[in-house]
Order: C-alpha cells, then structure tokens, then sequence
C-alpha cells in the first residue's frame, strides 16, 4: 500500500504541550486567571474547564472580606476596571464549601492567597497545603485594592524586603510550589522578581492589574465606589508584555504571564517573551470559554509551524 504524503503545510506534528512549573506539571499552558473564574463552578457551565492547564482560584483571605464600595467593576477603553477588593468567604469558607467541588476537577488547582502580616499568609499556607488537589500556591502580593498593615508601601510586591521575607518564610512552611504574583507597579519589575527567585519562589506570576481611576463628567464622580482600581484587559497587554520580556531575562525560574490575553495570539506572543504558561483572566467575562479557544489556537499555530514541544517557544522572541 502506497503511504499518502501528507499535503505540504498541513503535517501534524505529535504536540507536546506539557509544562513543569516547580513540582506542578500542567497537560497545557492556559490557566484560569485569579478573581475572573471564581472557584470554578459558573464558568463549568460554559466549558470544559478539565481541558485547561490549570485554575487559580479567587483570593483567599483568612477572614471574610466584604470587599470594596459599589460600583466595582467598570467599563474601561479596551480593558475593565475593577475594586473588588478581594471579597471572598475567607479560609473556611474555601474548605468546608469550595474544596470538595474542587477536588472533583481532574485539574490542578492553584490556591490563591493574600494575608495583611505575615501570619496570616503563613496560615493560610498551612491549611491550603492540607488540600490534595491544591498543587501549587500563588501568592497575592499585588492587589492594587487593599491596604496592607505595616508595610511600608501600598502594595506588599512594590517592597522589596516584603516580597524576601514573605516568600522565604512561605518556603519553609510548604512544599507545595510557590509562586509570587508581582505588580507592574513598581520601578523595576526585576529587580522584584529576582528577590523573590533568591528567597526560592518556584516561579513568578505577572502581571496583576494597573492601578488606575474613571471619572464619570456627568455626575463629576470617579466611576468606582472605591475611586481607584486595577486596570485589566487589552490596553494593558504591550505593558504586561514588557514584564515578562524582562523578567523572563532576569531569572531562571519559570514565569507566568498574563495581561490582555483575549486569544491565541496573546497567548503565544507571552510564550514567545518567556512566558512558561499563560493566564487568562479579563477574556472570560466577554467570553466564558475564550481560555479553550486560546488552548485550540496555540495548538494550531504549533501545527502550522511545525513545532512539536509547547518549550521550544518559551522565550524564543529574540531582539
Ligand atoms: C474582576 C477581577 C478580579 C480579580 N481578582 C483577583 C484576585 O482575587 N486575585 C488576584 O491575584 N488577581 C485578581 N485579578 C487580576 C487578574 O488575575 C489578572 O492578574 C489581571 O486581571 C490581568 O490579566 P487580564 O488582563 O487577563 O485580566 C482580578 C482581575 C479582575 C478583572
């Protein structure tokens, strides 16, 4: 039997699409953004969240947080704005109603947490580490929406001795993979990130949203409850990218990068500056299932470049 020559430009390629990020091994890069898929049931209506790489879950606080004055999110020029404020049921909420849901997934779990003292973080790291589907542990430093106790800096990623001294103390407490979210809003991004790598993070996730304001001429009021927000969606994805350009350079673990990502092409251009997986966050509020949309899409931009090994891309934009 004469073997059919596959038609030029049309060649599958078997796909590697695996990544490892510290002890965490994902089937594919795309994970669910913190706070844009709460913790996973509503947005299992719209799809088959199990195909995804990943989920990190709303931020957990140690006590219930009420969150931030209405209106909290708003409309912005190609982008969302939004003072949540990290509203969420706090850690006992998380076990007793969300993990048993969670645990039905047959995808990693990525437990966000957020404290005000290092206490908080250090319990709410112990007890997120009891729970067997919770793979991995991102660390909020950079909610641009709450105010921290004792630091000397609105957000705890824009001080330097914060992020040391969080990080390593959080190194001893789990063994889980630790992975700091950074803020854009610092001088330099690197210089954070490099102080998160030395205190022996996993990885680093970047970035979280812009600090940014709306005013609303009509009634001459800003257009958030709480006045200012985090700036998230498109208009941020050239200053994410910039992030993850210059981290990825700085340090040798793996970065996960996020701003913007509304499809494939976001997705890989991320890959492309260093980015070991990707978050996507603002995409699921104008569509559920845009995260299953971007996985098809980087499958078939590999296809179509013949490129068998989701690694080979990492990082490969040269200057
Ligand atoms: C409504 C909303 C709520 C968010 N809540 C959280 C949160 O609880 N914890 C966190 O680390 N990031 C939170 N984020 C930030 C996102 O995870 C992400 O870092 C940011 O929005 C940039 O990605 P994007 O442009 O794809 O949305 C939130 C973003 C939005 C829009």
């Amino acid at each position: 039997m004469v073997k059919k020559r596959p038609r030029r430009g049309t060649t599958r390629v078997p796909q590697k699409l695996k990544v490892k990020i510290g002890k965490l091994e994902l089937e594919n890069p795309v994970i669910l953004a913190s706070g844009t898929a709460g913790f996973g049931r509503e947005i299992r209506e719209f799809l088959d969240i199990e195909r995804l790489g990943a989920i990190v879950t709303k931020t957990i606080t140690l006590h219930k947080k009420e969150g931030n004055p209405p209106p909290r999110v708003v409309e912005a020029p190609w982008g969302l704005l939004n003072s949540i404020g990290l509203a969420n049921g706090g850690i006992k909420d998380f076990m007793f109603e969300q993990v048993p849901f969670l645990e039905s997934l047959r995808i990693p779990v990525i437990a966000s947490i957020s404290g005000d003292i290092l206490d908080e973080f250090i319990k709410l790291a112990e007890e997120v580490s009891r729970v067997g589907c919770v793979r991995a542990i991102e660390v909020n430093l950079s909610c641009p929406n709450v105010i921290h106790k004792g630091t000397r800096l609105p957000l705890l990623a824009q001080d330097r001795t914060a992020v040391e001294k969080i990080v390593s103390t959080l190194r001893k407490t789990t063994e889980k993979t630790l992975i700091p979210k950074l803020s854009p809003n610092v001088t330099d991004i690197k210089e954070i990130a490099k102080a998160a790598e030395g205190a022996g993070c996993d990885a680093v996730s970047l970035v979280n949203t812009y600090p940014a304001m709306l005013v609303d001429i009509h009634t001459m009021r800003p257009r958030l409850g709480n006045v200012c927000g985090g700036l998230s969606g498109p208009c941020i994805k050239p200053l994410a990218l910039k992030c993850v350009w210059d981290v990825h350079s700085a340090i040798d673990v793996p970065v996960i990068g996020m701003g913007g990502i509304m499809d494939a092409d976001d997705a890989i251009e991320f890959i492309l500056c260093g980015s070991s997986a990707v978050q996507v966050g603002t995409a699921n509020f104008v569509n559920p299932s845009a995260s299953l949309g971007i996985l098809e899409g980087i499958e078939q931009y590999m296809a179509k470049k013949g490129i068998a090994d989701i690694m080979d891309l990492v990082g490969a934009a040269k200057a």
